[in-house]
């Protein structure tokens, strides 16, 4: 697979998370941006954190799409993502602090939807609350969502017209505090505080904004590398994740169309990223979940906590059920599976084949979250590697049962696997 493949086609590729994120695609997305034009972040919000560790360098990017560490490339955010102005200027800030230029390499859509401050109040309120919690990352991102949804949504071009604005807020404001006071006995927030602050943000963002839509279409038809970065991953899809234990926008490929304005066929290629094993963070079914001190391994050779909250990461083993559920929805051409150095010290290692429930095989992910939840894995065991692969630089390079591991999971996904991370750094990386 060449990921920039021409053949007169679009040379768009884009990568998706094949679990529930934090598979890595920040470091992949990092490798692959080094040749892209654009980069385009198309769903989600600041819930995301992309690691990507340059020369030692750590950055942990929410908002701004992975490809700003590369001068030539342009990144985007676009109208499917949901922008939160504060935590947009602090990246920036933050990012600029470090020595990373960012400027007309970044383009913010103006018909993105603004995370507002109701928004955090409202997912803090309902998760605190504990009664159906989701675990979420608390930045807003499904009541922003459901605003937009709704038509009560402001978006990035309304914090121009700051007349509207004002009035507009105002009108929401009081509808917000009525619910919010009502519901969790919340004390009111200030339109004009918030009409003011928003104002100042606008103006901090206002070099970055503009009409991404005809940007990246101008792009992709002018034959540009063009990178779409996914967020999350596809069992966190709102559609065909694991409901309601989910993130609010489409998380897979199927979110390109509508969160960046592309069209479908216009997407060239999908790049599935995936672990060696399986993690989640927040609440939901994990039906390969281990509770016990192989999961706390995991958790600690794999430095399994939250890059946004912190959280200590559910550990367990890769589950080519829900894999094989990612394939599909995302059409996805290659595999690129990371963290094999974690799975380095244990002396057998387990794949989760089909699962039984109520006494029955089942095959694919149940559409029920509750069902799911019940489903007991059936495995099937290999032999562990027992030696280092951090060290690898070729296919070849790897152990013997690791290269078994690795071919085994693409016959049963029937999906090549392009690309092996063995490490954090940029070079820790196997191309095949
Ligand atoms: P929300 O996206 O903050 O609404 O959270 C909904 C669910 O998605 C929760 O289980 C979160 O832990 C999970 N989630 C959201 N963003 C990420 C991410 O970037 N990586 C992993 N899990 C995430």
């Amino acid at each position: 697979m060449i990921p920039w493949a021409k053949n007169g086609r679009p040379r768009t590729t884009c990568v998706v998370g094949v679990q529930w994120g934090d598979e890595g695609k920040g470091k992949i997305v990092d490798l692959l941006s080094a040749k892209a034009d654009v980069v385009v972040r198309f769903q989600g919000g600041g819930n995301a954190g992309h690691t990507v560790v340059v020369g030692g360098e750590k950055f942990v990017l929410h908002l701004v799409p992975s490809g700003i560490l590369h001068r030539g490339s342009t990144s985007v955010i676009a109208n499917g993502v949901v922008v939160d102005p504060v935590q947009l200027v602090e990246e920036i800030e933050h990012l600029r602090g470090r020595g990373v230029n960012v400027g007309r390499n970044l383009l913010v859509s103006e018909r993105a939807h603004v995370v507002m401050p109701y928004h955090k109040l409202q997912d803090e309120l309902s998760e605190g609350n504990g009664e159906r919690k989701l675990g979420t990352t608390r930045r807003g991102i499904g009541p922003c969502y459901a605003d937009k949804a709704a038509r009560k949504g402001i978006r990035i071009a309304d914090l121009y017209k700051p007349d509207r604005f004002r009035q507009g807020l105002a009108a929401l404001v009081e509808e917000k505090n009525r619910v919010l006071g009502a519901l969790y006995g919340a004390p009111p927030l200030e339109a004009e505080k918030i009409f003011n602050d928003y104002r100042g943000y606008a103006e901090k963002i206002r070099p970055f904004v503009g009409d991404a839509l005809e940007f990246v279409n101008a792009a992709i038809d002018r034959g540009k590398r063009v990178l779409f970065e996914g967020a999350q991953g596809s069992l966190l899809d709102i559609d065909f994740g694991t409901y309601p234990y989910v993130t609010s926008s489409n998380s897979d490929a199927c979110g390109i169309p509508a969160g960046a304005g592309v069209p479908p066929k216009k997407v060239r290629q999908i790049l599935g990223v995936a672990k060696a094993y399986c993690t989640r963070v927040g609440e939901g079914p994990f039906p390969t979940e281990l509770n016990d001190d192989i999961g706390e391994r995991l958790r600690s050779a794999g430095r399994e906590y939250g890059s946004t909250t912190g959280r200590p990461r559910r550990c367990g083993w890769f589950d080519a059920v829900t894999s094989r559920h990612a394939v599909m929805i995302n059409g996805i051409d290659g595999l690129v599976i990371t963290k094999l150095d974690v799975l380095d010290t244990f002396d057998r290692i387990r794949v989760c084949m089909a699962y039984r429930l109520d006494g029955r095989r089942v095959g694919k992910v149940p559409v029920d979250s509750q069902d799911l939840a019940r489903c007991v894995p059936v495995y099937e065991t290999f032999p562990g590697w027992n030696a280092d692969t951090s060290q690898a630089k070729s296919f070849s390079d790897l152990p013997r049962a690791a290269r078994r591991y690795l071919t085994f999971l693409e016959r049963t996904l029937g999906v090549p696997v392009v690309m092996i991370s063995v490490g954090t750094d940029r070079e820790k990386t196997i191309r095949r």
